[in-house]
């Protein structure tokens, strides 16, 4: 059971009118920031596009993970390329041709990933395992920071990895809602290598002491 994983906070429920400060404060402790693209469409919430993903590569070397909740994704990797996405996850059920944006993504040098839903099935993601790079496991509905966590979730994370390694694939898992300080051991245990984390580490008062923490669990 892998007990190591990489931190990437949600910026999603950080106080946007003092974002630098916020990014500044768990830089030091962040693998990835983690940036959720909402078109209010696709989940019923709308956050932010490319302008302010650029904004955020604009301040800071942290690599930036994008977690797209939107549809029309063909028509929108290029504009998040650019804008400085390092990864790109999309949802499965976002779109019809699957397979052709994640060779887009990879086009642009750019790291793609499946994003999937509770409701999603993991055999939908079987044909793909062996084109991505990451599979984001949702443990939340998708749209909204400060969600419960849905535990059995959890299970998908070793699921996926043994999907994966039945097509020779080498990906990585990331868990995405919910996750706190009191869950973190289930989420290790789990194997997921990349936590996301928004709330927990956003909504707390000391907002860099609480990235430290969580990263110091995760090392
Ligand atoms: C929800 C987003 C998550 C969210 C996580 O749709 O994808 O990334 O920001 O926030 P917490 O950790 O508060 O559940
Ligand atoms: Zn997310």
């Amino acid at each position: 059971m892998g007990r190591k994983a990489k931190l990437a906070p949600s910026i999603l429920n950080a106080d946007f009118s003092r974002l630098k400060e916020e990014i500044k404060a768990v830089e030091p402790y962040s693998d990835f920031l983690h940036l959720d693209v909402m078109d209010g469409h696709f989940v019923p919430n709308i956050t932010f596009g490319p302008m302010l993903v650029e904004a955020v590569s604009k301040i800071t070397d942290v690599p930036i993970d994008c977690h797209l909740m939107i549809y029309n994704v063909p028509e929108w990797v290029e504009s998040f390329a650019e804008a400085g996405a390092d990864r790109l996850s999309f949802h499965i059920r976002s779109c019809r041709d699957v397979e052709s944006v994640i060779r887009a993504i990879r086009a642009l040098n750019v790291s793609p990933g499946l994003a999937v839903s509770p409701e999603d099935q993991l055999f939908e993601l079987k044909p793909y395992l062996g084109m991505v790079d990451f599979v984001l496991v949702m443990s939340v509905y998708p749209g909204f920071g400060g969600q419960e966590m849905m535990p059995e979730m959890l299970k998908r994370v070793d699921v996926i990895k043994r999907d994966a390694a039945e097509v020779g694939a080498d990906i990585e898992v990331e868990v995405d809602g919910g996750v706190k300080i009191e869950n973190l051991d289930q989420v290790l245990d789990a194997g997921t290598d990349i936590v996301v984390v928004g709330s927990s580490i956003f909504k707390r008062d000391d907002v860099s002491a609480a990235a430290a923490q969580v990263k110091a669990l995760l090392d």
